[in-house]
């Protein structure tokens, strides 16, 4: 029996790992801790939200008093962590919102992990979910490996390094049964439209301009979401106190050549005129510090763990696309209300 917290549960990401622990691990009980902010959504859960080994629990990860108590109350053998601010743009115009819950909020669920673990680090673990963003940027060659030096750029992926940093002090300096993996981009269903895959896909459906950041040259390295949980998954349960994985792909894509695959493929599904909704691709004031490129060596994770991705990016983007058109409602809910003035500050002096 095994009592896990899954923060930031209700995120995009988040959600899929709550659904696989559910429903793949009947005999554990998934907490997931969620502080519901504008990224959080109960409706991104709803087929597992009545199973008898899911609990939601609303709270901030920063409230030293609050995590204390749920520690107290609970005694959870594991933590899996994915919440945090994860927007780069919105990093760029409210950096501290991210050293908050990034760095601070991550050491407030270490630091409480600590004391409360003392003396079981062998039976716990603390997974901290990162992202490949903490290395930098590469030029058109090479790939990052878990020993490339961390070299953020945006206040995004310098909070999401110092969290790293910090775990690996907690394992380092207490002993505390850490691991951390770090993901290339991931896509797929209960993607918030304020990332480009499902903000395009949004746009294009309702015949809006798209923007595109700079000449679309930048690269990035896809992974479907429901891998990235079973990389989790497998990490979560395999992997040695203290090391860490990359996560990724091996799907480099530069962005306006994504774009106009996706506008392909809704001309289609839309019974449109060939080539009537690349007329929507709008070049827009690039992204202040905007990293070149992305790409994963993965290779640690297949040799030590066997996992590989599990669809191609074709099979992957086809079923996406066809969850945003069947799940019309979700998207109109989340592009409501704040979205709105989200959409207007961010794209308006673009
Ligand atoms: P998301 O923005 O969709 O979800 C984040 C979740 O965290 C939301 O449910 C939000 O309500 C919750 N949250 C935010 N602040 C909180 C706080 N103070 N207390 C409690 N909950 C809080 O993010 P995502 O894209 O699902 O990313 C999840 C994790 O994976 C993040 O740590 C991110 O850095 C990492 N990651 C994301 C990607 C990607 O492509 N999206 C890739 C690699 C790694
Ligand atoms: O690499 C992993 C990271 O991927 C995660 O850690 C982050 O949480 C996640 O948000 C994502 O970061 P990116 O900045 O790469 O993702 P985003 O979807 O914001 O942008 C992808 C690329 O598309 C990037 O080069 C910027 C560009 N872009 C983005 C938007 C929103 C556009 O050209 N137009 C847009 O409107």
């Amino acid at each position: 029996m095994k009592k896990i917290i899954i923060t930031g549960g209700a995120g995009f990401i988040g959600s899929h790992v709550v659904r696989r622990f559910v429903k793949n691990y009947p005999h554990y009980h998934i907490i997931n801790l969620d502080k519901l902010t504008y990224a959080g959504n109960l409706a991104n859960l709803r087929d597992i939200e009545h199973n008898s080994n899911y609990r939601f629990v609303k709270g901030d990860i920063v409230d030293i008093e609050f995590i204390n108590k749920l520690f107290e109350a609970e005694k959870p053998d594991a933590i899996i962590h994915l919440a945090a601010e994860s927007h780069v743009d919105r990093s760029i115009s409210n950096p501290l919102d991210f050293v908050m819950t990034n760095v601070v909020g991550t050491v407030n669920l270490l630091n409480t992990a600590r004391h409360h673990w003392r003396g079981n680090y062998d039976k716990t673990r603390f997974y901290h979910v990162s992202t490949d963003e903490v290395y930098g940027s590469l030029g058109e060659t090479g790939m990052f490996t878990e020993q490339t030096a961390y070299d953020p750029h945006s206040p995004y992926s310098a909070s999401k390094a110092g969290s790293d940093h910090f775990v690996r002090a907690y394992h380092d300096t207490y002993g505390l049964n850490t691991v951390i993996s770090n993901c290339s981009n991931n896509y797929g269903s209960y993607h918030f439209p304020e990332k480009l895959i499902p903000l395009a896909i949004n746009n294009i459906k309702q015949n809006k301009p798209v923007p595109v950041y700079g000449k679309g040259e930048n690269v990035r390295d896809w992974l479907w979401v429901e891998d990235h949980a079973r990389a989790i998954d497998l990490i979560f349960h395999k992997a040695a106190a203290g090391s860490t994985y990359n996560i990724g792909g091996h799907n480099e894509w530069k962005n306006i050549d994504l774009i106009k695959l996706l506008c392909r493929i809704l001309d289609r599904k839309l019974g449109r005129v060939a080539g009537e909704s690349e007329k929507l691709i709008t070049f827009v004031t690039d992204r202040a510090g905007h990293d070149l490129r992305y790409a994963i060596d993965a290779t640690k994770l297949k040799q030590e763990l066997g996992w590989v991705p599990s669809i191609t990016f074709e099979e992957g983007l086809e079923k996406t696309v066809d969850w945003y058109l069947a799940n019309e409602d979700w998207l109109k809910d989340v592009t409501s209300g704040h979205y709105q003035q989200y959409y207007q500050e961010q794209y308006a002096n673009r």
